[in-house]
């Protein structure tokens, strides 16, 4: 829900300017239009160019350029933005902001939207504690806006302290919360669980499969980017971090069954893309198997299958996995498990399934329309299927 989005950038004359760079960069790739506003003094820090040719928009630095598509109106900009961010901000943007002063293009198009303002200060970390810039901060955040708190560590002046610009996947996560609140998932309650469960054999060794938990993040990430309060019960996967939602670790599938029984009491909506084990050894032993020379036999017993048991009144989407009779399989497991949508993926497929970036899905709902879908990214496939999801919540 991000794309087509415009978010206007400013960069003031702070040592951290080059950093604007990376935050124009991620956001164009993310399909947002980013329109930069520059202050004379950024333009010493990083040239204008750089930002143009990131973000492929002419980038206005000063009231009095002609050749600026928006430097005679500028409240065009303020206009076209659904969200200004301010990063890096100086302590003097921030004061110009707090006394009302509109004196260059960049405080004229904060004062003359009614966008949201993010502003990520960067400063030396006295000026940032100066009592007169506190005051100024706490001003503008009575007035709504929302300040991303500098990071601690080394600053400009060869100390170390507070006032560093804060990480740009902290800015970037912000930028995307705030878009999100006009989304179609906005207020909704969203469980999506993720990975591969291992099921302990002993202190060393596990059932494991191949899960990514690509699938699954790329979910909880595009129900985020709509707005979606998530809750992610992941199991184990191959991916860093993910941010601005809940996420629980878990390692088994009783683990998962028990995080996800208390995750659906208040959900809307779950969806299980976690490859979850269906045998565990009876008896994970206390310590290390060691080898001898005969062979080694497991006792396993069944998992709890967590979507057929789990109940409750919420939209409720499960996967299948299938290396054969791919839509019979799946309308199966609908059944079974009582699911408003399966969604279900050939894994003989080399470009499908486990580990992938792209999936190639067939979507069955109960009544047992089939929307077979292209090889996309796992991305893409998310918000497919996050599409079904709204309409199911629409209709209650
Ligand atoms: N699932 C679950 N608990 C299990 C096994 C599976 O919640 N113990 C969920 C998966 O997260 C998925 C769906 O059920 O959403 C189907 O999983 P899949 O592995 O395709 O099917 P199984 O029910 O395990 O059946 P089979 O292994 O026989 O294909």
């Amino acid at each position: 829900m991000t794309k087509g989005k415009t978010v206007v950038l400013g960069i003031t004359g702070s040592i951290a300017a080059y950093k604007a760079a990376d935050i124009a960069s991620k956001l164009t790739q993310s399909g947002i239009k980013v329109e930069v506003v520059m202050t004379e003094p950024a333009t010493r820090f990083i040239s204008p160019l750089t930002l143009r040719s990131i973000t492929g928009r002419p980038v206005v630095t000063s009231m009095w350029e002609l050749s600026s598509e928006f430097s005679i109106e500028h409240v065009a900009l303020a206009e076209a933005a659904d969200i200004v961010v301010i990063a890096p901000a100086t302590a003097s943007v921030i004061a110009h902001l707090a006394a009302g002063m509109a004196d260059d293009m960049l405080t004229c198009t904060v004062l003359a939207t009614k966008a949201p303002v993010i502003i990520a200060p960067a400063m030396n970390d006295n000026m940032l504690n100066n009592p007169v810039t506190q005051e100024n901060i706490e001003k503008l955040k009575a007035r709504g806006f929302i300040f991303i708190e500098p990071g601690y560590g080394h600053l400009a002046s060869g100390k170390t302290g507070k006032g560093r610009l804060a990480e740009i996947d902290k800015i970037l996560g912000t930028i995307r919360l705030v878009l999100a609140r006009s989304g179609d998932m906005a207020g909704k309650k969203i469980v999506i669980t993720a990975g591969g469960t291992r099921e302990p054999i002993d202190p060393v060794r596990y059932i494991g499969n191949r899960s990514s938990g690509k699938m699954g993040y790329a979910l909880a990430e595009a129900a985020r980017d709509r707005g979606a309060e998530v809750m992610l019960i992941t199991a184990a996967t191959c991916l860093p971090e993910t941010t601005g939602m809940q996420v629980i670790d878990v390692a088994t599938a009783a683990e998962m069954k028990k995080a996800v029984t208390d995750a659906v009491k208040n959900a809307d909506a779950l969806i299980m893309a976690a490859a979850v084990a269906d045998y565990q050894p009876k008896n994970a032993a206390a310590s290390k198997i060691k080898k001898d020379n005969t062979g080694l036999t497991l006792e396993l017993v069944k998992t709890p299958d967590v979507l057929a048991e789990v109940k409750g009144d919420f939209v409720k989407v499960g996967f299948a996995a299938e290396t054969e009779d791919l839509v019979n399989n799946a309308r199966k497991k609908l059944k079974q498990k009582d699911l408003d949508l399966i969604v279900a993926n050939d894994i003989t497929d080399k470009d499908s399934g486990f580990g992938t970036d792209t999936n190639k899905v067939t979507i069955i709902d109960k009544s047992g329309k089939i929307e077979e879908l292209p090889l996309m990214s796992k991305r893409e496939v998310a918000d497919k299927i996050l599409d079904r999801v709204v309409e199911l919540l629409k209709r209650g």
